[in-house]
């Protein structure tokens, strides 16, 4: 089996100005040193008016911070008002890009097919997507938790090669645990994490099912990180409200000392 990197991610979602997000990417840099980024990856997901003065305080401090983004639109270029193009970040060395977050879906209506165009793009564009999965509260009492699951990563990852989806990462996010401080229990986590990774399996091969990593999001915390990360399909973390402060941020991304 490959030894996966763990990967943590920050979703800032719509949080932070320019002024704020230079403090906050430059005190967790102050909290984290060396030794953490031996044992994990850490990235910010700051919002789109962030992103330049944000890669040029990693540039300028020569930081380990990956920086990453929420959204992207599927098209390279075009009458897309208000939009953001895959290339226009790769270009601001953002490296990975959160695709399908359930705040796109439910109120920007996502679908599986726009999530799977963007997907492809953030690939073509030499990035990493960060594909988003995860199940309502009233599919989980209906026992639909893991088909809703499966049906959204055999689309999102519809079409693409199975190298390009080994290197990918997958959040599992349960729609009733984000931001509602209720986190899934580490097992149920696990259990669907698993799931995911057959699906993997099923659609890409051992090899891609072997390398992806995959997040678990959800109201992640500094109290709970360690157990989450102690699954065996748990390879990461996709945090929203607990990385605003680069405090519980870096206790979370430290989650192993
Ligand atoms: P949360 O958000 O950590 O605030 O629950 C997670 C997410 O939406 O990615």
């Amino acid at each position: 089996m490959t030894e996966r990197t763990p990967l943590i991610s920050g979703n800032w979602k719509m949080h932070h100005n320019h002024f704020e997000a230079i403090q906050v990417t430059q005190k967790l840099h102050y909290r984290l040193g060396e030794h953490d980024y031996s044992k994990v990856g850490v990235s910010i997901h700051p919002p789109f008016t962030d992103i330049r003065s944000v890669q040029t305080v990693i540039g300028a401090d020569r930081m380990k911070i990956l920086l990453g983004a929420q959204n992207c639109h599927a098209e390279e270029k075009g009458a897309f008002t208000g939009e953001v193009s895959a290339p226009m970040l790769a270009k601001l060395e953002v490296s990975l890009v959160i695709v399908g977050h359930s705040e796109r879906r439910q109120l920007f209506g996502e679908t599986d097919e726009v999530v799977n165009a963007k997907v492809k793009a953030v690939l073509a564009a030499g990035m990493t997507p960060i594909l988003c999965c995860g199940e309502t509260l009233e599919e989980r009492e209906a026992g639909e938790a893991e088909t809703k699951v499966a049906t959204q990563v055999r689309a999102g990852l519809d079409g693409v090669a199975a190298d390009a989806v080994a290197s990918m990462v997958i959040a599992y996010e349960p729609i009733w645990a984000i931001g509602t401080g209720r986190t899934a229990t580490s097992e149920d986590a696990q259990a669907m994490c698993a799931t995911v990774r057959s699906v993997v399996g099923e659609t890409a091969g051992a090899a891609a099912a072997d390398g992806v990593r995959i997040q678990y999001g959800g109201s992640v915390k500094p109290g709970n990180i360690a157990e989450l990360m102690g699954q065996a399909d748990i390879d990461g973390a996709l945090v929203g409200g607990a990385s605003l402060d680069p405090d519980d941020f870096a206790s979370i991304c430290s989650y192993q000392d």
